[in-house]
C-alpha cells in the first residue's frame, strides 16, 4: 500500500515539543511526558495539526537525549512507556498527530552494543556495528582529520580489553555519541525494527536526526576543513549527503507505507533533518519513493531582505515541485537561535549565522527582532507546503542570550572551551503563567536552565485572549490558513509593490489571500478596496503596510 487518502502531511503545521523544556509535572525542573499531556489543550487551541517530540528515550543525556541508550524505552526523567501511551492517546483525542524523533546516525556510548564493542577485540562483529579503525602513525594519530560538529576531533582512542591504547572510533558529535556503521546489515535491521516498535505503538511518523550523515564515503578520506557544514560544503564532504543514504530511506518508506490504511488519511511520515544545500540536492530526499518531508534550512538561514527571501522561496518551491513533494518551511528549532532574536540583528545578503549568543556578544534589538519575527511567520504560514513551529515561538520568546556559563549544558560549550556558547539559549523552559515560580513551567521554582525575567511578561496566560499578542496572531494565522487551505495553494508573485515588498497571492480550491510583507524603510500603501484579514502588527487602522509588517488581504 502506498500512501493514501488526503496525505495530511502535505500542508500540516507541526509543533516541535522539546520535552526537557515544555512542561514539568513533578517539580524536578525538567519537563516530562505527563507535563506534556497536561498542556496539550494549548496546542489544540493554537490550531496545529501534529506535534514532533524531540527524544525522550533512555539516555545519559549528554546531548539532551540525542544520545540514546535504549531506543525502545522512555528515560525515567521523562516518564515511562505507559506515560507515552497516555500522551499519544490524549493527543489523538484532541486531533493532534504524534511524530517522534529517530536518532539513527549514532547511539549513546551507554548503548549495550557500544559497551559490548568496547569489551570485544578489534575486528569482532561487536565492533563492526560502529566505525572502529586503527590510527595512523603506528596507531597514535586519528584515522583521518574529521572534526566533531561540537568541536575537537571526531575520533576517540579506546583502551583495548587488555588495558592498552588501541583502536579509534568515529563520533561526528560528542565523544559519547559513537557513529553506527550503516554498511553493516545488522544496523539496518535494528533501526527498522525500532521504527516498527514505535509505529506499532501508534506514532504518526518520525523526524530523522542527521538524516544526511548515516553513510560515509568509502575509505573515510580526509575532509576539506575549509568548509562550513551549514554553507555550501555538504556536497563535497565525505561524511555528508553521500548517495548511499537514499537507499536506506527507500527502504524506510516501504516500511511506513505498509502501515497506511487504504482509504484513510493515515499516512505515517518521515521528515529529514538534512543540512544539505543546494535545494536540488535536498529535494532528492523527498522523491516519491523516499521521505515525505525535509526541513528547509536554507529558508531558515535566509536573511530578512526582500531579494533573498524572494529568491529562496521561489527556488525552494520549484525544487520541491520538480519531485512532486511539498516544501517544509521552518524558522526555529532547538539547534538554532530563535528567529525573534536572529532577526534583531542587522541583515546582510547571504545565509545568516545560527550559532548561539553569549553575554559578551553584541546583543540583539529585541523589539525589532520580535516585530520582524511576527512578519516572517506571517509570510511562512501563507506559503504552500507544510510548516514546523518550535515551542515558544507562538509566544514570541526571544533567545536567552545572557545565560551564565555555569548553567550551560550543551556539549558544544565545553568541547570548544566556550568559544562557541552552544544551543542552550533556545532551550530555556517555557513560561506558562506570569508571576508564579518558574513561570508555571513546573509546580515549584526549579527550571533546568534559568528563565530570563522577560519570559514572565510573555507567559502564555498573559497572551491568551489578548488581541495584539503574538499568541493570538499565531492562532489567527493558523485558523485562516486552514480555512483557506493555503498549504495546498499555488503561489504567484505580484508586481507593482516595489523591490522591498514581498507581494504574492496564494490560491487554493478553498480560497485565496494576498500577502504583502514590507521589508523596506518606508510605508507602502495598501491596494484599494481590499479587506485586511490579518496583520503581523497590532491594530491595523491605516491604509499602509508599515516597515517589517506583513498583512494578509482578501483578494
Ligand atoms: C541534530 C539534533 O537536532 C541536535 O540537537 C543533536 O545535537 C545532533 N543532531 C546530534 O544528534
Ligand atoms: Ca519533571
Amino acid at each position: 500500500m502506498a500512501s493514501s487518502g488526503e496525505q495530511w502531511w502535505r500542508d500540516a503545521v507541526i509543533y516541535q515539543v522539546y520535552p526537557r523544556s515544555w512542561a514539568d509535572s513533578n517539580g524536578d525542573g525538567i519537563g516530562d511526558l505527563p507535563g506534556i499531556t497536561a498542556r496539550l489543550p494549548h496546542l489544540a487551541d493554537l490550531g496545529v495539526d501534529a506535534i514532533w517530540l524531540s527524544p525522550f528515550y533512555t539516555s545519559p543525556q549528554h546531548d539532551a537525549g540525542y544520545d540514546v541508550a535504549d531506543y525502545r524505552d522512555v528515560d525515567p526523567v521523562f516518564g515511562d512507556l505507559a506515560a507515552f501511551d497516555r500522551l499519544a492517546a490524549r493527543a489523538h483525542e484532541l486531533g493532534l498527530r504524534v511524530i517522534v524523533d529517530i536518532v539513527p546516525n549514532h547511539s549513546s556510548d551507554e548503548h549495550p552494543w557500544f559497551v559490548e564493542a568496547l569489551a570485544s577485540p578489534a575486528g569482532s562483529p561487536e565492533r563492526a556495528r560502529y566505525i572502529f579503525r586503527d590510527g595512523r602513525d603506528g596507531g597514535t594519530q586519528a584515522p583521518n582529520n574529521w572534526q566533531s560538529l561540537f568541536g575537537g576531533p571526531a575520533w576517540t582512542r579506546v583502551n583495548e580489553p587488555d588495558g592498552k591504547p588501541g583502536q579509534w572510533y568515529l563520533h561526528l558529535f560528542d565523544t559519547t555519541q559513537p557513529d553506527f556503521d550503516w554498511t553493516n546489515p545488522e544496523v539496518r535491521t535494528e533501526l527498522e525494527d525500532v521504527l516498527r516498535f514505535w509505529l506499532d505503538r501508534g506514532v504518526d511518523g518520525f523526524r530523522i536526526d542527521v538524516a544526511h550523515g548515516l553513510v560515509k564515503a568509502d575509505g573515510l578520506p580526509d575532509a576539506d576543513l575549509s568548509h562550513d557544514r551549514h554553507a555550501d560544503a555538504t556536497a563535497l564532504a565525505p561524511m555528508w549527503d553521500q548517495p548511499g543514504v537514499h537507499e536506506i530511506y527507500r527502504s524506510w518508506r516501504r516500511l511506513t507505507d505498509s502501515y497506511a490504511t487504504e482509504g484513510e488519511d493515515a499516512d505515517r511520515i518521515l521528515c529529514a533533518e538534512a543540512w544539505v544545500l543546494p535545494a536540488e540536492a535536498l529535494a532528492k530526499y523527498v522523491r516519491e519513493d523516499e521521505l515525505h518531508q525535509s526541513f528547509n534550512f536554507e529558508y531558515l538561514m535566509t536573511p530578512w531582505l526582500a531579494a533573498d527571501q524572494r529568491a529562496t522561496i521561489t527556488h525552494s518551491l520549484a525544487q520541491a515541485e520538480a519531485v512532486g513533494a511539498p516544501q517544509t518551511w521552518v524558522l526555529s528549532n532547538h539547534d538554532v537561535v530563535r528567529h525573534a532574536t536572529r532577526l534583531g540583528y542587522p541583515q546582510t545578503p547571504g545565509l545568516q549565522k545560527i550559532e548561539g549568543i553569549g553575554a559578551d556578544d553584541p546583543q540583539p534589538d529585541a523589539e525589532l527582532g520580535l516585530r520582524r519575527a511576527r512578519a516572517a511567520t506571517a509570510v511562512m504560514l501563507a506559503l504552500p507546503g507544510s510548516a514546523y513551529l518550535f515551542q515558544g515561538e507562538e509566544l514570541g520568546l526571544p533567545e536567552a542570550t545572557q545565560l551564565p556559563d555555569e548553567a550551560r549544558q550543551d556539549p558544544t560549550f565545553a568541547r570548544t572551551n566556550g568559544t562557541s556558547v552552544g544551543r542552550d539559549g533556545c532551550r530555556v523552559p517555557i513560561p506558562w503563567e506570569g508571576g508564579v515560580p518558574s513561570y508555571g513551567f513546573g509546580p515549584g521554582d526549579e527550571s533546568w536552565l534559568p528563565q530570563p525575567v522577560e519570559y514572565g511578561l510573555l507567559a502564555a496566560d498573559r497572551q491568551r485572549h489578548e488581541p495584539d499578542s503574538t499568541l493570538t496572531l499565531y492562532q489567527d494565522l493558523l485558523r485562516l490558513r486552514r480555512e483557506l487551505r493555503l498549504g495546498r495553494g499555488a503561489l504567484t508573485w505580484l508586481d507593482g509593490f516595489g523591490d522591498d515588498v514581498l507581494a504574492f497571492r496564494v490560491e487554493s480550491a478553498k480560497g485565496a489571500v494576498i500577502v504583502l510583507a514590507n521589508l523596506g524603510s518606508g510605508e507602502v500603501p495598501l491596494p484599494d478596496g481590499k479587506t485586511v484579514l490579518a496583520g503581523s502588527l497590532p491594530r491595523h487602522h491605516g491604509a499602509f503596510v508599515r516597515t517589517d509588517e506583513t498583512v494578509w488581504l482578501r483578494p
